[in-house]
C-alpha cells in the first residue's frame, strides 16, 4: 500500500511510521506543517529507506494536498495531523478550530473527490482512519464506569470540542457521501520522543534539571495511560483489519493518578540517576503544586474490549515497564531534548508556568 500519513513528525504519528517502515513492505508519505510539536529528528531511524518520504505541508493548504493525493496516489490515509495540548487550547483555540475541524474537514473532502475517481477495484480498498481521542467522551466523575465505543460525547475543553467535531465530520463524510472510513479513540500515550510540555516527559526532563515538578490543583485527576508503541501496533491493525464505519477504543488499563505517576518517575530516576543536579537530595522534593488546569477533566478511563474481542490486540507494555523505558530513553537521549528545548518551547513553559 501507499500510506499517507498526516502529523508524522509528531509524538504517535513519527511511533507510526517506525512501526510501519520497519515491520511492513508499505510506502509511507508523511505530510506535516513541522509546528512546534512536529520535529522529523524522531524519524531519523527511517529516513533514509526508500519507502519513507516528507512532505512539509500544511493540511489546510487545498491545493498542495490535493497535489499529494494526485502524486502519491493513496490507498489509505491515517490522519493523525492536529493541535493537542489541552492547555494551549485554553489559551489560543483559534488553531485548535483550523487544523483539527477546518483541516479534516478539507482532507475529507480531497479524500472523497479522489476516492470517487479511483477504479472499482481500488475504491473498495480504499481507507480514511481517523485518529482521535478519549476527551471526545468527557470525563468520568463520581463513577467506576469506563468509556466505551457508545459512551455519549461530551467534550470540555476546546481541544477536545475540536477532535469531538472531526469526529462527527469523519462519520458524516461515511454517511453521507459513502466514503470508507474507520476511527480510532485513544487514551494518555507515553513513550520515547514525547514533546515535552506533556505530563510525563516534562516531569522526567524537569527532574533531571533539577526544576520544579508542577501538578495541577491536588494531583488526584486520573488518566489511563498506554505505551505509544503498543498504540501504533493497534492504528496499524485496525487500518488493515478494522470494519469500515467502526469506531475502536484503544487504551492499556493503567488508570494512575498524576501524582502517583510523578511519584513513580521520581523513584525510578532514584534509581537510574542517582547523581542529581546540586542541592537536590530527593527528586520527589521538587514536586510542586500549582494552580489547576480550568475546566480539568477528572478522570478517563477506557474499555478496550472491542478492539481486543473482534481484532485480537492486546498491549504488550504494563506502566511499570513502559514508565521504566520512557525514563531511561530520555536519560539516554539528551541532545534529542535539548533540540527542541529552543525558543518556542521556552516561551510557552515560561508563560504558562511562571504567570
Ligand atoms: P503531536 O502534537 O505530538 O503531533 C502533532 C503533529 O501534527 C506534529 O508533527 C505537527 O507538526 C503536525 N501538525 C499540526 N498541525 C498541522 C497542520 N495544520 N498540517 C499538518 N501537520 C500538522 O500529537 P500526538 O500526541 O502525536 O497526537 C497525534 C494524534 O493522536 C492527534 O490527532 C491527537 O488528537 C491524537 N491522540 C493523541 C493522544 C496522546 O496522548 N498524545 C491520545 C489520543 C489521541
Ligand atoms: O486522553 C488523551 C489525551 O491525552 C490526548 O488527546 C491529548 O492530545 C494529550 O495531550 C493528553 O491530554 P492530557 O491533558 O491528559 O495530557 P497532559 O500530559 O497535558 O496532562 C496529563 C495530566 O497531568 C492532566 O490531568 C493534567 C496534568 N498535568 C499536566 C501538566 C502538563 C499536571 O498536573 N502538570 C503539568 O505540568
Amino acid at each position: 500500500m501507499n500510506i499517507l500519513i498526516t502529523g508524522g513528525a509528531g509524538f504517535i504519528g513519527s511511533a507510526l511510521i517506525r512501526f510501519i517502515v520497519q515491520h511492513t513492505n508499505h510506502r509511507v508519505l508523511n505530510l506535516d506543517k513541522l509546528t512546534y510539536a512536529g520535529n522529523l529528528e524522531s524519524l531519523s531511524s527511517v529516513v533514509a529507506n526508500p519507502r519513507y518520504h516528507f512532505s512539509h505541508t500544511d493540511i489546510t493548504d487545498y491545493q498542495a494536498v490535493t497535489q499529494i493525493f494526485n502524486d502519491f496516489q493513496p490507498d489509505a490515509v491515517m490522519h493523525l495531523a492536529a493541535e493537542t495540548h489541552v492547555d494551549r487550547s485554553i489559551t489560543g483555540a483559534a488553531q485548535f478550530i483550523q487544523t483539527n475541524i477546518v483541516g479534516t474537514f478539507q482532507l475529507l473532502e480531497i479524500s472523497r473527490l479522489y476516492w470517487e475517481n479511483l477504479e472499482k477495484s481500488k475504491q473498495s480498498l480504499f481507507r480514511f482512519h481517523h485518529i482521535s481521542t478519549d476527551e471526545v467522551f468527557g470525563d468520568l466523575v463520581n463513577t467506576d464506569s469506563y468509556f466505551t465505543e457508545s459512551t455519549p460525547y461530551a467534550p470540555s475543553s476546546p481541544y477536545s470540542a475540536s477532535k469531538a467535531a472531526s469526529d462527527h465530520l469523519v462519520r458524516a463524510w461515511l454517511r453521507t457521501y459513502g466514503l470508507p472510513v474507520i476511527l480510532t479513540n485513544c487514551s494518555n500515550n507515553y513513550g520515547p520522543y514525547h514533546f515535552p510540555e506533556k505530563l510525563i516527559p516534562l516531569t522526567i526532563i524537569n527532574a533531571l534539571a533539577g526544576k520544579p515538578l508542577p501538578v495541577y490543583g491536588n494531583g488526584e485527576q486520573i488518566r489511563d495511560w498506554l505505551y505509544v508503541e503498543d498504540h501504533a501496533r493497534a492504528l496499524y491493525l485496525v487500518l488493515t483489519q478494522g470494519k469500515i464505519g467502526e469506531s475502536y477504543n484503544i487504551g492499556a488499563h493503567n488508570e494512575q493518578r498524576n501524582i502517583d505517576v510523578v511519584q513513580k518517575i521520581c523513584s525510578i530516576l532514584e534509581q537510574l540517576a542517582p547523581v542529581k543536579p546540586q542541592g537536590i537530595s530527593h527528586y520527589k522534593n521538587l514536586i510542586t503544586y500549582v494552580k489547576d488546569r480550568p475546566g480539568h477533566d477528572v478522570r478517563y478511563a477506557i474499555d478496550a474490549s472491542k478492539i481486543k474481542m473482534e481484532l485480537g490486540w492486546t498491549p504488550k507494555e504494563n506502566f511499570d515497564s513502559g514508565l521504566t523505558k520512557t525514563v531511561s530513553w530520555y536519560i539516554e537521549n539528551p541532545e534529542w531534548v535539548e533540540n527542541i528545548q529552543s525558543g518556542e518551547y521556552l516561551n510557552w513553559i515560561n508563560k504558562h508556568y511562571n504567570s
